[in-house]
């Protein structure tokens, strides 16, 4: 089974390639490296020994696209390229469309022009927009109460994906949607490298923690959560990454939807004490006013994925933090 890998060379797209070499699969990457570095590889091959073939490749190159799928003979494609910056997709809102929904459109015909019909994307929690006030399950609306056009993205592709395997039933898509991404390999080798400026929490802490940023901002302390703080649902990346194996071993056609996460909800606060307690470093912080859009819990139902993909989440808030200040080391 060979399997291409867009955007694979990124957090969880390398994440997921070692967990796919790991049980055999033949893996393939292409990135136009925007947010990646092409040294990832090297890693992937210190853990596996495999070092999967590279191709930069842009997802908007539609002949660049053409060449890679007139070679590749791929039986799935792992959909994880595009933008990923919730702030910028507010001010630059066409670039965001037409990265992530064109370059899945250019992406999508190559597919179906070499009969290439299994796709798994990464979607978001966003999808579920203001329905997301705590507890989320697949079949619950999506795409109402969206506040930024990254988010709108994840949901635009969602619909084409579902009307594309609508008129051709033989299409298998799988889409799925991720909670919080956090933590690291626990070689330390691969982690969330990201070339931009964050504005996520995890890389956030990690930035506190180094000095690049001088403390972190926790946006609210007054929300009707356990400490006041908006709590999410923390996903391991490694855990993340199995799931996406478990969703291939289990594609037919149609569209199959599920949530990843791990049906728990942790606060900024115990995110700020656990980095503490597993770094035996203070995190500084201050509290300012909410940011705009947040809301104060959102987190997965995950039964799903664990009755049909036989898939749950092994490990903690802890192992994220261990396996990223693990990194953070081997960094320095
Ligand atoms: P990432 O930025 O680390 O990886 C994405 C990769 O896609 C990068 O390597 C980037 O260079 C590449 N890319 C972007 N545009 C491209 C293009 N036009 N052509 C080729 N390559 C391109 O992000 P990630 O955290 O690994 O996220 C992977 C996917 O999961 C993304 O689609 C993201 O929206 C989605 N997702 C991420 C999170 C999260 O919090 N990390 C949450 C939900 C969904
Ligand atoms: N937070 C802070 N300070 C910061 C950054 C974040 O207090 O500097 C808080 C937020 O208010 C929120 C929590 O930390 O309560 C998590 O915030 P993130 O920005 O890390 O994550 P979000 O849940 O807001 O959004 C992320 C991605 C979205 C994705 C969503 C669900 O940015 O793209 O997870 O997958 F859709």
């Amino acid at each position: 089974m060979k399997i291409l890998l867009t955007g694979g060379t990124g957090y969880i797209g390398s994440h997921t390639a070692i967990e796919l070499i790991k049980r055999g699969y033949e893996v393939e990457i292409m990135d136009n490296l925007f947010n990646s570095k092409i040294t990832v590889l090297d890693e992937i091959e210190k853990i596996t020994g495999v070092k999967p073939k590279f191709y930069k490749v842009d997802l908007l190159d539609k002949e660049g696209l053409n060449k890679l799928f007139s070679e590749g003979n791929y039986d799935i494609v792992i959909h994880f390229a595009g933008l990923k910056a919730v702030g910028e997709s507010v001010e630059k809102p066409l670039k965001y469309y037409e990265n992530n929904v064109g370059g899945t459109i250019n992406l999508l015909e190559v597919m179906s022009k070499y009969n290439v019909k299994k796709i798994v994307f990464s979607s978001s929690a966003t999808v579920y927009g203001e329905q997301a006030k705590t507890e989320m399950t697949e079949e619950m609306q999506t795409g109402v109460g969206i506040t930024n056009p990254y988010g709108e993205t994840k949901h635009i592709i969602e619909e084409m994906l579902k009307d594309v395997a609508e008129a051709d039933k033989d299409y298998e898509v799988t889409i799925l949607r991720y909670f919080n991404p956090v933590g690291a390999h626990e070689s330390g080798l691969i982690g969330e490298d990201p070339n931009d400026i964050p504005n996520n929490l995890m890389p956030i802490i990690m930035k506190v923690s180094t000095g690049e940023i001088a403390e972190l901002s926790v946006y609210g302390d007054d929300y009707d959560t356990v400490d006041g703080t908006g709590m999410r649902d923390y996903i391991h990346v490694v855990d993340l990454a199995e799931g996406h194996v478990a969703a291939i071993e289990h594609m037919k056609p149609g569209v199959l939807i599920y949530n990843l996460g791990t049906g728990k909800a942790t606060s900024v606060l115990e995110m700020i004490s656990a980095f503490e307690k597993e770094s035996g470093k203070k995190l500084p912080y201050k509290i300012v006013g909410r940011r705009p859009g947040d809301l104060a819990i959102i987190f997965a139902n995950p039964e799903k994925a664990f009755k049909e993909l036989g898939w749950k989440t092994k490990l903690t808030i802890e192992d994220a933090m261990r396996d990223t200040i693990n990194y953070l080391n081997k960094r320095s």
